[in-house]
């Protein structure tokens, strides 16, 4: 038997032994899994240095993975497959808000905040954006009232309020609701770009790429309303030039806003696009 021969047996072999799953669409991911990681390391004929550095690099990154941060999702981030995934199962047309990741920086729980207030403490530093707009339903344009939009955003320093610890419970986070027009307003904070944290593997695999760590200027939006499909998105400045080169390839032309200066404030309106159908929030990844 020639080498092309054994190592295809052995494929077969390891697909035979996982063949038995009950669940179809375990045993259909378990397949296309086997295929998929066989055919990769014979494509680049694996050597015996490159998988010893791969699984000290998978050890090293759950070293850095702990309930507040998670190496692997931020990883799959990077490499394009959580935006990728997003896209896939939320396809919207072009005339809507896009669908982005949720990002690790969720957090369950916002405070319900008044019509018009702002998300930002008193002494968090920064220009406010005054936001206002319509949740509307995509098929017919009708407003929908009592929508919710979950708001969230890191503070200028780079860093959500859960990352630190001079920020306020619940600083940049807040949800909102829309009144009977389907109409809401806010107040955010202007947003800046930030890197995401690289002090681990992916901020290796960054510099090896020689990829910059940032996220461009965005405010997150989890919009939700009964019956409605929920809305996961991010708003970016309509200038800014890191958009093209998004650490995480979320930024796109269908999630960009136009922030307006306004004496010592800027103001922005928005609207978001709620598909009907079943209404399910997604998980965060933060309690
Ligand atoms: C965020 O936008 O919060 C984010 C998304 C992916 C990785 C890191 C941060
Ligand atoms: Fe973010």
């Amino acid at each position: 038997m020639n080498s092309t021969n054994i190592t295809e047996k052995l494929t077969d072999n390891v697909l035979a032994a996982y063949g038995n799953i009950e669940n179809p669409r375990t045993q259909q991911i378990m397949k296309s899994l086997i295929q998929h990681l066989h055919g990769f390391i014979k494509d680049i004929q694996l050597s015996e240095p490159e998988w010893e550095y791969a699984w000290d690099f998978l050890a090293r990154m759950a070293q850095f993975t702990s309930k507040d941060r998670n190496e692997f999702l931020l990883m799959a981030d990077v490499l394009g497959a959580s935006q990728l995934i997003e896209i896939m199962n939320h396809q919207r047309p072009s005339n809507s808000v896009g669908y982005a990741l949720g990002g690790p920086f969720y957090r369950a729980n916002a405070p319900l905040r008044a019509r018009g207030t702002c998300t930002a403490s008193d002494e968090t530093t920064g220009k406010r954006v005054i936001i206002t707009g319509t949740v509307i339903n995509l098929a017919d344009g009708k407003p929908i009232s009592n929508a919710t939009l979950d708001v969230w955003q890191a503070a200028t320093n780079g860093f959500y309020e859960n990352q630190d610890p001079a920020q306020p419970n619940m600083n940049l986070r807040g949800k909102f609701k829309t009144d009977d027009k389907g109409t809401y307003e806010l107040i955010a904070l202007l947003p800046t770009p930030y890197p995401v944290p690289t002090d681990g593997p992916v901020g290796e695999l960054l510099r090896t790429a020689k990829r910059h760590p940032l996220r461009p200027a965005h405010i997150h939006f989890v919009v939700s309303a009964p019956e409605h499909e929920t809305l996961v998105t991010q708003v970016f400045m309509a200038d800014d030039e890191i958009i093209h080169t998004d650490a995480v390839f979320t930024a796109s032309d269908n999630m960009v806003g136009n922030f307006i200066k306004d004496g010592d404030h800027y103001r922005l309106n928005y609207d978001f696009q709620l598909a009907e159908g079943e209404s399910i929030c997604p998980k965060a990844p933060i309690p």
